[in-house]
């Protein structure tokens, strides 16, 4: 019996190539693609999950259009990582599929009322505007979701958009604190295991040898994704955050992480959006989050390209 997962995404290609892994894997039945602004606005993110869908030959997975700016800040965006089309590294048609009329909000509140309590897992891949909007709307289905599994946060790696915080945190600190305050079990992706996730020549070799076109465009991807992280970081490659979700499900003993308490900081401007994580646990805050620490990278790899290469 398949999984039942919706992702929630700002496609950005790590978020691409964490769709693509999700859509390869049989062991998952994704019930659709929400998209939200975040890496770009949300009509390139909406538009870029069904570039992702077409390249995969899955035009059968309905995508829809969330929210197009966080709860209560202006939106930020990170074409400097990105480029300016979300999706920069390789040229892919424009979309055919369409759009679902239905809001992504609507969708995630019906899905999950029509569904038994605890079949169905979301996954944010980006900001969690749509997520907060669909708990603050329908609060009867925060008992109805299984697991939330997101990347977000950080802790010892601290911020990668201000000193305190990660990006899908810090562009909508409101709607994750409404998100860690849910009491749905979460298990978070920070850049404390993303940034274990580095490619390498390797890596991005092997993709490219696939011979495939999916194989070509993740190469693609990453050569371009992981040129804003070796100049930042000085590192031999960059971090594919989002994929972390979707292995999580596949794969959780590549994972190692602990069930701590986790809150956002949502007052001081200095320190906005950051993930207080009590790894340390000294406070007497209550568990909420199963806050991941580290991962086998080489496993990591060996399953995402095995993956990718059924595409
Ligand atoms: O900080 C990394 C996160 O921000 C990833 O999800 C990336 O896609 C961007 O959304
Ligand atoms: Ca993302």
């Amino acid at each position: 019996m398949a999984r039942k997962i919706i992702i929630d995404t700002d496609p950005g290609q790590d978020d691409a190539v964490a769709i693509l892994l999700a859509l390869a894997s049989p062991d998952l039945e994704v019930l659709g693609i929400t998209c939200v602004a975040g890496n770009v606005p949300l009509p390139l993110t909406s538009k870029n999950a069904r570039v992702v869908c077409e390249l995969a030959g899955r035009t059968d997975v309905p995508v829809y259009a969330g929210c197009d700016r966080p709860l209560a800040r202006d939106l930020v965006t990170a074409e400097y990582v990105h480029g300016k089309t979300g999706l920069d590294g390789i040229e892919l048609p424009e979309p055919q599929m369409p759009l679902q009329d239905q809001h992504a909000v609507d969708f995630l509140i019906e899905t999950l009322r029509a569904h038994p309590a605890g079949s169905i897992t979301l996954c944010p891949l980006g900001p969690l505007t749509n997520i907060a909007t669909a708990l603050q709307r329908a609060p009867d289905i925060a008992e109805k979701i299984a697991e939330i599994v997101l990347m977000g946060g950080a802790y010892f790696e601290v911020g990668n958009t201000t000193p305190a915080a990660e990006f899908n945190i810090h562009v909508d600190p409101q709607a994750a604190e409404i998100v860690f305050k849910s009491g749905v079990p979460l298990v978070v992706m920070p850049l404390d295991v993303t940034h274990k996730a580095l490619t390498t020549r390797a890596r991005v070799e092997a993709f490219r040898n696939l011979g495939t076109r999916v194989g070509h465009a993740v190469a693609s991807w990453t050569d371009f994704f992981e040129r804003f992280d070796m100049a930042k970081y000085g590192s031999e490659g960059a971090p594919l955050h989002d994929p972390c979700v979707i292995a999580y499900l596949l794969k959780p003993d590549l994972f190692t992480g602990r069930h701590i308490n986790v809150e956002i900081e949502t007052t001081s401007e200095l320190t906005m959006g950051m993930t207080v994580a009590d790894w340390w646990r000294v406070t007497d805050r209550a568990p909420n989050a199963m806050f991941m620490g580290d991962l086998d990278a080489d496993g990591f790899y060996k399953l995402l390209t095995e993956r990718i290469a059924r595409l």
